[in-house]
């Protein structure tokens, strides 16, 4: 991809912080540098304090960067234009508590520049969008956690933006609440809206990102697509149903074997996975899924965490 096709272009990004009482600063975003393309929804993925909500309020202007360029549809993201372009939901949102949801969003849309008369539609539409249909005029002292998130991505998406990004915006919400945010921004894409979301959770990613950028410690650790970061070469995952035991050749080529009743779920290399399948079959088990093996983001977190503790003591 060329840097004009990007929707988002982040080079050399750094910001650090002072700390009482001591001479050196700390760098909390350490030299990062990734790009996203137009049109497709990319994961800013790593552990808490990896420093993703410092980018991320780098790039909208609400952090001062000690270095970096940042721009969105080839724009200073800072800059009047590049601000126009772009909706954020932040780690926290927060409403003055006496508005009522309606109020709130008004508030929200005029300061996009929505115009007049399309304000309430807009704003209806969105609270029926994000779940909150018939809470118009609930006072936000009212909101539960949950309901001030969803009501902090309506006010992300009022004045249309083309470029939206998204701070944790799991964060708080229960599994509905967690699916209706991924279906919200798969419709997001269909419409040519480009998303950057940011989160520590594997499972809020994987099944909507395009591609992925980790961060660790202020760094970035990796960057492509999410199958492609967590595969464990030659190693294919198996799940099988109906055996009250695994035959003896497949229990002695098995790994990482669980059960639950008559479900197993095991890995095997690559190369044994054609025998294995057969003696499952001919115990009379079915093969319900063979997948390609996936490291957990948290093992690979980990394993990360150990390289770079090792390259600091060398
Ligand atoms: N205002 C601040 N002053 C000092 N340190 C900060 C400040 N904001 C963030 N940090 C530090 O920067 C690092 C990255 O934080 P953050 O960007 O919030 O990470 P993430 O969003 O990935 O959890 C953390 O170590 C955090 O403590
Ligand atoms: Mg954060």
């Amino acid at each position: 991809m060329s840097s004009d096709d990007a929707a988002i272009l982040v080079v050399g990004a750094r910001k650090t912080y002072r700390r009482v009482g001591r001479a050196a600063p700390r760098a909390a975003v350490d030299g990062v540098s990734f790009s996203v393309e137009s049109g497709t929804i990319h994961g800013l993925l790593g552990p808490n304090g990896a420093g993703k909500t410092t980018t991320l309020k780098m790039l909208i202007g609400l952090v001062r960067p000690t270095a970096g360029s940042f721009s969105v549809l080839g724009e200073d993201s800072t800059g009047p234009k590049g601000r126009r372009a772009l909706g954020f939901l932040p780690e926290q949102p927060y409403f003055p508590q006496h508005l009522t949801a309606m109020q709130a969003l008004r508030f929200y849309g005029r300061l996009t520049g929505v115009p007049k008369g399309e304000i309430d539609a807009r704003s209806m539409e969105l609270l029926e969008k994000v779940g909150l249909h018939g809470e118009e005029r609930t006072e936000l002292s009212k909101f539960s956690r949950g309901m001030l998130q969803r009501l902090g991505i309506a006010q992300a998406l009022i004045g249309r933006p083309e470029v939206v990004v998204l701070d944790e915006p799991a964060s708080g919400l229960d599994p509905v609440g967690q699916r209706d945010v991924r279906s919200l921004m798969l419709e997001l894409r269909s419409q040519g809206t480009t998303v950057l979301l940011s989160s520590h959770q594997l499972s809020e990613v994987e099944a909507v990102c395009d591609r992925v950028t980790i961060l660790n410690a202020g760094k970035v650790a990796a960057e492509g697509h999410i199958d492609e970061l967590l595969s464990v070469n030659g190693q294919t995952s198996v799940r099988v149903r109906g055996l009250t035991d695994l035959p003896a050749g497949v229990a002695d080529m098995a790994t990482d074997v669980a059960v639950s009743g008559s479900v197993w779920v095991f890995s095997v290399k690559d190369e044994s996975l054609r025998d294995v399948v057969d003696a499952v079959d001919d115990a009379g088990g079915t093969v319900v899924s063979v997948t390609p093996k996936r490291e957990s983001l948290e093992d690979y977190f980990a394993r990360l965490i150990a390289v770079t503790a090792e390259g600091m003591a060398s």
